[in-house]
């Protein structure tokens, strides 16, 4: 019986039927708080999963713009954006501030008990910055894989049908549906099945899946990926049983590679044709990376369903999906919602984002430093020994790949490469440790030896030269280490 026992009187309990766990409620409190003495990434590769692969072992402690402050005082250059979130750079002082002023008004305004005024302010900046005016119905929730996960929803329950097609390459999340409609490597799901059924895959139109040239022109990767399509739909899931295909028009943890305008519009047609819904993933591709708010506008496509996370909110955690009002009111109330879902503090935070979006002209600025970013690159590749390890640069916006030729592919996690430094045969993860070396974060992604380059969207001239300066210098450490 333990009931009433308290904490120490579980201590004692279990000590008492296992001697290896044998300690004292005076111990364990006093190894916590000794705990202070020690390194902080040292208590935390103690107290944290292992599941988590890590690019370093840096402390993050403060961060400003296109810089972050570790513990030990060491600043450095983010290429990151924590993974496409920090669009505005880290701490944007507007977003900040809305935040914080959030934070006094009303934190946690449930969505399954009553409306949220601020999500409601949220909702009507929202709504005419999305790729399509029939998309006037949203819902909200708090991480990407949680929206993908609600677009699955509505699908099926507005289709009636249970299968959803997903891309070669493709990459929605490691919650266990999500994990089941990954293609980009086998880690996320690998030992934790049995994962969602009703999943199928087809074909992405990217050179290397079809194990093809670099400059195979772009049409016959289009011709090969839509006939693949027509032919998942007779060799797997029939029409009648698909629900939806999900696409991420920029392919990101797959590799960083645009969807062709054409691929998208074949795929409209195919759908319209069997009444199956385009679901559009844009949680990484989303809010101005690209340089447009979706990479979906840039082929004119309409979603049926939008799919929108990181970036919204700057770093508070905020997702949702964006669908029109016919297909969302054929869902049952009661079936979505969730405890969190649109945090008052998040919708604060992205409708600050919104903002800033308009009046510090940031679109602007991606479209200037993209052409930097795109030109050094072009310039390095033809013009230096290192460059000419480079196969591919490409991308769109501030959301740019770099891919080095004739490398073997990588199923691991290539993020967690500073365990495997000196034995990864791959470049990226090499130069990815190089620019380490030299204060700056850069991430590498795919299963082929691709790099990608996700800066906050604010980041100005003198920085990207910076970055740029870093990067050749590490490249050329990696060309010299290999013999190039
Ligand atoms: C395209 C895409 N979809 C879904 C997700 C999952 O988002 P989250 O990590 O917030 O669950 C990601 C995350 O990187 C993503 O890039």
């Amino acid at each position: 019986m333990l009931a009433n026992t308290g904490a120490s009187g579980l201590l004692r309990a279990a000590s008492s039927n296992a001697p290896r766990l044998a300690v004292s409620a005076r111990q364990f409190s006093a190894s916590i708080s000794n705990s202070a003495d020690v390194d902080a990434a040292s208590f935390g590769e103690q107290h944290i999963t292992k599941g988590i692969g890590r690019l370093t072992k840096h402390v993050f402690e403060d961060a400003k713009g296109t810089f972050i402050t570790t513990d030990k005082g060491v600043k450095l250059l983010d290429l990151t954006s924590g993974i496409g979130v920090v669009n505005l750079g880290h701490c944007h002082p507007k977003v900040s501030e809305a935040a914080a002023k959030q934070c006094s008004k009303i934190t946690h305004a449930q969505v399954n008990i009553g409306f949220s005024a601020v999500q409601i302010a949220l909702i009507k900046e929202l709504l005419p910055i999305l790729p399509h005016p029939s998309l006037d119905t949203v819902f909200f929730w708090n991480s990407g894989a949680e929206a993908v996960e609600a677009a699955v929803k509505l699908a099926r329950a507005a289709t009636k049908k249970p299968n959803v097609i997903v891309m070669q390459g493709s990459y929605h999340g490691r919650t266990n549906a999500t994990a089941s409609m990954t293609r980009s490597k086998t880690i996320y799901g690998e030992s934790h099945g049995p994962l969602m059924p009703g999943v199928f895959t087809t074909a992405f139109p990217y050179y290397s899946q079809f194990g093809l040239p670099a400059d195979t022109p772009t049409e016959e990767l289009v011709r090969q990926s839509l006939l693949q399509f027509k032919l998942t739909l007779q060799q797997q899931t029939a029409p009648s049983d698909t629900a939806a295909v999900i696409i991420e028009p920029v392919i990101g943890e797959g590799g960083y590679v645009p969807a062709p305008p054409e691929f998208l519009h074949g795929l409209r047609k195919i759908c319209d044709e069997h009444g199956i819904l385009l679901i559009a993933d844009e949680v990484q591709s989303g809010f101005g990376r690209t340089g447009k708010m979706f990479f979906i506008e840039e082929s004119g496509v309409k979603p049926d369903i939008l799919i929108f996370a990181k970036g919204i909110a700057n770093g508070f955690p905020l997702s949702g999906i964006a669908s029109t009002k016919a297909l969302m009111d054929l869902q049952k109330p009661g079936s979505m919602g969730g405890t969190y879902a649109g945090n008052a503090v998040a919708c604060a935070a992205a409708k600050a984002v919104i903002q800033v979006f308009q009046e510090e002209n940031i679109l602007d600025n991606v479209a200037a430093r993209s052409k930097q970013l795109f030109g050094f690159l072009e310039d390095l590749k033809a013009n230096s020994p290192a460059g000419s390890l480079i196969e591919d640069i490409r991308g769109s916006g501030l959301m740019v790949g770099v891919q080095f030729a004739d490398r073997p592919t990588d199923a691991g996690s290539s993020n967690t490469a500073a365990t495997k430094a000196g034995s990864q045969p791959q470049i990226a993860p090499k130069v990815v440790q190089e620019c380490l070396k030299r204060d700056m974060l850069l991430l590498s992604t795919s299963i082929f030896d691709v790099l990608r380059f996700i800066p906050p969207l604010t980041i100005t001239e003198q920085e990207l030269e910076q970055a740029c300066g870093i990067f050749k210098e590490s490249l050329e450490a990696v060309a010299k280490e290999i013999g190039v």
